[in-house]
């Protein structure tokens, strides 16, 4: 396996203040970043998990977590551990459209579970009509990201990132701004939230707040775990005939030095990102993969220039975030502004080594991109190598996990 690129290790001085601060991250650090990294052959299940000892952020007294086969423990902050009664209520949160102004939308307006929490459009559609710049993400395994969303260095946790959506203007999605006191009036006309409430933040003398809703809504996230695909089956449950021969030929490539995929896609998550308990340092990488290159200059369009819109640094323009492929054939159209419609469209991307955009505002050669990681090289598939690679997309389709009743709409049940 060769080394890492420099570039592809992100670690900017200016932000390590704030992510190395973080009061729920290991402090120091020495400890090989990606440990999760699958390595040559990719498959190997991760062995960092295991609940540490006496570490912050276990679980809650009495909370077990029923993780797939060859999973890590997922780092819970110390002032939100999990308990049964938040994980429901911030189920009944995610599901339900008072938590949007015009209570037209709910998290799951957006995030939906048939779509393993993906929406089926390019850009997600706010409650007001308002575009997102970027597509929603599957929030398949989210407790394992160390950074949320398409390019931010500095949004650590679920709990900061849930009153995003809620209360953001820029761009509206929920469009609760300025109503955090009629957020809490609406919960609070509910019997059944302010039992709920109650139960789940017995200590508290005042329960229904907008921190206890995020609070609650992280708690749910958190116990969105995918890992019951034929991928998983193979891969961690030893069966051996849960993968078709061409999904076998598709994983093989898909590991290979000639496509340079589990570089980057790499881990039980296939994404190199992430955090977990007794992992070493959790690490954090953005890459630019050459989607775009407008008019040769590196850029990307406005409001999908990555990681640059938070530093400010040109060689951090068109830099991602490294998005899970768990459930990938059901979450289309991919990338971080949809302009991938098909998994055939991602394929030509990374085997012309970057996308040529022919005319257009945004016409240019994203292989010549001067920011481009140089792992996205360029490769020759032929039509048998492309089915291979479908039918190993395939097979990290959960259908358990679509189907999960507990992640369902709970309010879908009643009469
Ligand atoms: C209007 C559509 C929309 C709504 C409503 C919405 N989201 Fe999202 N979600 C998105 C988009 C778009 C992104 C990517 C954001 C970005 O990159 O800035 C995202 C990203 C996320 C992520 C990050 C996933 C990751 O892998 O890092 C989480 C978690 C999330 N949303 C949870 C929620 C929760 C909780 C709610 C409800 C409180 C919610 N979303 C409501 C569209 C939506
Ligand atoms: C240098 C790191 C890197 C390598 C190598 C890489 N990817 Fe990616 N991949 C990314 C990043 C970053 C994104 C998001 C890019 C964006 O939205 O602009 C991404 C996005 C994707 C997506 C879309 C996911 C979604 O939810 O929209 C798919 C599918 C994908 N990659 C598959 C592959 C395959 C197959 C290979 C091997 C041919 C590969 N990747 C190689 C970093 C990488």
């Amino acid at each position: 396996m060769r080394a890492r690129p420099l570039e592809a290790v992100f670690f900017v001085m200016g932000l390590c203040g704030v992510a190395c601060a973080d009061p729920s991250l290991p402090a120091g650090g020495g400890g090989a970043g990606g440990a999760a990294a699958g390595g040559a052959g990719g498959v190997a299940p991760t062995t960092g998990g295991g609940p540490s000892e006496g570490g912050g952020g276990a679980g809650g007294s009495g909370w077990e977590w029923n993780l797939p086969k060859g999973f890590p423990v997922p780092k819970v902050p110390d002032d939100n551990p999990m308990s049964q009664p938040k994980v429901e209520l911030g189920r009944r949160l995610f599901y339900d459209t008072r938590l949007s102004g015009n209570e037209t939308q709910s998290c799951a307006s957006c995030h939906d579970q048939a779509l393993a929490f993906t929406d089926g459009r390019a850009q997600a559609l706010g409650s007001t009509g308002e575009l997102h710049p970027r597509s929603a993400m599957s929030i398949a395994n989210v407790a394992y990201s160390t950074a949320l969303t398409w390019a931010n260095p500095v949004l650590l946790h679920l709990e900061s990132q849930a009153a995003v959506p809620i209360f953001g203007t820029m761009p509206v999605e929920l469009g609760m701004s300025g109503m955090e006191d009629e957020l809490t009036a609406r919960l609070a006309a509910d019997p059944d939230y302010v039992e709920r409430f109650q139960a789940a933040f017995p200590d508290d003398a005042d329960p229904i707040s907008v921190g206890n809703a995020v609070k609650a809504i992280a708690c749910f996230e958190r116990t969105v775990i995918s890992g019951s695909s034929p991928y998983d089956r193979y891969a961690y449950g030893g069966d051996e005939s849960a993968l078709s021969e061409a999904a076998k030929r598709g994983l093989a490539l898909f590991n290979s030095e000639r496509m340079e995929c589990f570089h980057c896609h790499q881990g039980f998550n296939f994404q190199d990102s992430v955090t977990f308990e007794g992992q070493a340092f959790p690490s954090i990488e953005f890459h630019n993969t050459g989607l775009y290159n407008i008019g040769g200059t590196g850029a990307y369009p406005p409001g999908g220039e990555g990681l640059y819109a938070m530093t400010g640094k040109p060689e951090d323009m068109g830099k991602f975030r490294v998005p899970t492929l768990r459930n990938i054939a059901l979450t289309a159209p991919y990338m971080h502004d949809g302009s991938a419609a098909t998994l055939d469209d991602v394929l030509d991307h990374y085997a012309a080594a970057g996308r040529t955009i022919e005319d257009g505002p945004y016409a240019g050669v994203g292989a010549d991109n001067p920011y481009k990681s140089g792992l996205i090289a360029g490769f020759e598939l032929d039509d048998g190598e492309r089915a291979d690679m479908h039918a190993f997309f395939e097979s990290l389709t959960d259908e358990a996990f679509t189907h999960d009743p507990s992640f369902a709409d709970p309010f879908a049940r009643s009469p």
